[in-house]
């Protein structure tokens, strides 16, 4: 980043300044309306044991353009609340999903999902470029699927690799031609399950500022599950953590970093400390 130094006099409350970083606050979410919003959501599944909840009564709201980053230990549901979101199950009776206010009743249009394991969501006999023109071919026009297809791969830095296969690529920038095919898709709502889980820690932090530039340029709402608590603190609005069996939601965080983010300034910020300490002591119930 290379952004001057702000004059104190521009400090917002609550905000705390930094050499290099701009005294933005998170989003103002006082008028922000819901993307996606679960009510009293209670999810069974079929387990060897017999039917399981798994989710009870969680209620959920992500407001438009806002970063949100669901945690909770392995096995929580964090997954499970995501493909409840996206509509890729269907919940307990009494359990209300909407997306912009309408009811979910299935994956809806806008709504992209992003996973860990991109070598098996990419195939390999489709170059770059064709891999992430996978959601676009039969809907849009040619020309306009090439030129979104350009620009999606301009805005991960991998307009010189189209005409690649992706198990040319390293992991990182495999990963990066997820992100490509997601966004050729103008998403409304990300919907992202571990995306960085597999890579290393700077691959992981310069997908992270890809992510974060991307979304402030379209304004795409985002649902994250991590379980890397540096990572959630860095790039969200809020947290929100499951807890139990069957799982609720047990705590809301709110983010109030300024943004844009900086790898190094923003991490070395009090109040990032204070947040990433809060997150841990709510995960693992240190302070019991
Ligand atoms: N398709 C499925 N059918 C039956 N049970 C499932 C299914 N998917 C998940 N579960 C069960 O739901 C519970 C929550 O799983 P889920 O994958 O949502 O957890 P998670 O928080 O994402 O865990 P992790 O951090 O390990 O990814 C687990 O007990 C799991 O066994
Ligand atoms: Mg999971």
């Amino acid at each position: 980043m290379t952004e001057p130094a702000v004059a104190s006099d521009t400090t917002v409350p609550g905000v705390t300044t930094v050499p290099g970083v701009k005294t933005v606050p998170g989003v103002d979410r006082t008028h922000v309306r819901p993307a996606c919003e679960c009510r009293n959501l209670s999810v069974d599944l079929e387990s060897a044991q017999g039917t399981q909840r798994i989710l009870a009564g969680v209620d959920f709201e992500v407001g438009e353009a806002e970063f949100v980053s669901v945690m909770g230990r392995s096995g929580s549901g964090k997954t499970t609340l995501l493909r409840a979101v996206g509509g890729l199950l269907d919940p307990a009776t009494d359990s209300t999903v909407t997306f912009h206010g309408q009811p979910v009743l299935g994956p809806p249009d806008g709504v992209v999902f992003v996973f860990q394991n991109y070598a098996a969501s990419l195939l390999p006999w489709r170059t770059v470029e064709k891999n992430v023109a996978l959601g676009l071919e039969g809907k849009v026009a040619k020309a306009e699927m090439h030129q979104r297809v350009a620009e999606a791969l301009a805005m991960v830095g991998l307009a010189d690799r189209a005409k690649d296969y992706p198990w040319r690529l390293s992991g990182g920038m495999q990963q990066r031609v997820q992100l490509a095919r997601a966004l050729a898709m103008r998403p409304r709502a990300l919907l992202m399950d571990e995306p960085f889980g597999a890579l290393d820690a700077m691959t992981k932090g310069a997908l992270q500022d890809e992510l974060q530039r991307v979304q402030e340029r379209t304004r795409a709402t985002v649902v994250f599950v991590t379980h890397d608590i540096d990572e959630a603190v860095y790039l969200s609005d809020r947290i929100v953590i499951l807890e139990g069996g069957p799982a609720t939601v047990a705590h809301r965080i709110d983010v109030n970093l300024p943004r844009p983010r900086d790898q190094l300034a923003t991490k070395e910020l009090p109040e990032f400390l204070r947040l990433r300490r809060q997150v841990y002591d709510a995960i693992v119930h240190r302070d019991d």
